[in-house]
């Protein structure tokens, strides 16, 4: 039978015919922003996957946290569910990581019932030598720090843009501050006073007005200059009425797994001083 030469073609190019790999151009097919983007998720899903393949073991509870590394340790962890049976009880960190543990059904639980977990995971904006991070991000910056601290061992996935020598290099956006609605102007002020640089009220997209977070508060960014001692600030700003939380995780993460961008991962353990 003789096929016509744009069934030939059409053929050959679903058969991979089409061209030699050494006239393969990827960047002029695919524009950079693309690949790093396929590079970045691919760092995520190692990290992910490596926290909960050395981390999670059967009969344990789990806090499970937000944002979108997250997504891929807890594709991980149902995974071992399937295929190991495992028994693991998951706590949410927020409304969004409550909806992961219900699609992937995986049985959900709350503090009340679980107060003491095993293992909590979660990412991070930005994760400095000492293993303190900038979280909120995504504006759950309260409940990720309530899980956390409920935790035996906190551990931390990201991939390579996370990781910096001290909080501020890589993540521009300033940290993450929750405050109570009826406080946000004393607070901003408050806190320009007392450290410099400027909070600002995170506004919403696709909503007219502020951003409100799953416990009903507003978050102010604060974008900070010339700050170091991290442990002392993040006491002070705490004792500012109206605060409710800080997205500084300071001296909690045991260990952080990066998702690299050569597709290998690497992991950091705090110190203990
Ligand atoms: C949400 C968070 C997230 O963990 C943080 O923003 C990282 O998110 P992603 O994995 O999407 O980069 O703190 O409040």
């Amino acid at each position: 039978m003789w096929l016509k030469l744009p069934a030939l073609l059409s053929l050959g190019l679903r058969w991979g015919l089409r061209a030699a790999p050494q006239r393969w151009q990827p960047p002029l097919s695919i524009p950079r922003r693309k690949l790093s983007a396929g590079m970045e998720e691919e760092a995520k899903r190692k990290a992910g996957y490596m926290a909960v393949d050395n981390h999670v073991q059967d009969n344990q509870t789990l806090g499970i946290g937000s944002g979108s590394t997250i997504v891929y340790a807890v594709d991980r962890i149902a995974k071992r569910v399937q295929e190991e049976n495992l028994k693991l009880v998951c706590v949410p960190t927020s409304f969004q990581a409550r909806q992961l543990i219900l699609q992937h059904q995986l049985t959900l639980s709350d503090l009340d019932r679980h107060p003491e977990l095993d293992v909590a995971i979660d990412g991070a904006d930005e994760v400095d030598s000492d293993l303190n991070l900038i979280k909120g991000g995504g504006g759950c910056l309260t409940q990720e720090k309530i899980v956390a601290a409920c935790a035996k061992e906190f551990i931390v996935v990201a991939d390579y843009r996370k990781d910096s020598k001290s909080l501020g290099e890589k993540w521009k956006k300033g940290v993450p501050i929750e405050v109570i609605p009826m406080a946000y102007v004393p607070v901003t002020k408050a806190i320009a006073a007392k450290f410099g640089g400027a909070a600002e009220l995170r506004m919403a997209v696709n909503k007219a007005g502020p951003v409100v977070t799953d416990n009903g508060n507003f978050i102010l960014d604060w974008k900070f200059d010339n700050i170091s001692d991290w442990k002392n600030v993040n006491i002070d700003i705490k004792m500012i009425p109206g605060v409710v939380e800080t997205g500084l995780f300071i001296g909690m993460a045991e260990r952080v797994y990066f998702g690299l961008e050569d597709g290998s991962v690497c992991f950091r353990d705090r110190c203990s001083h």
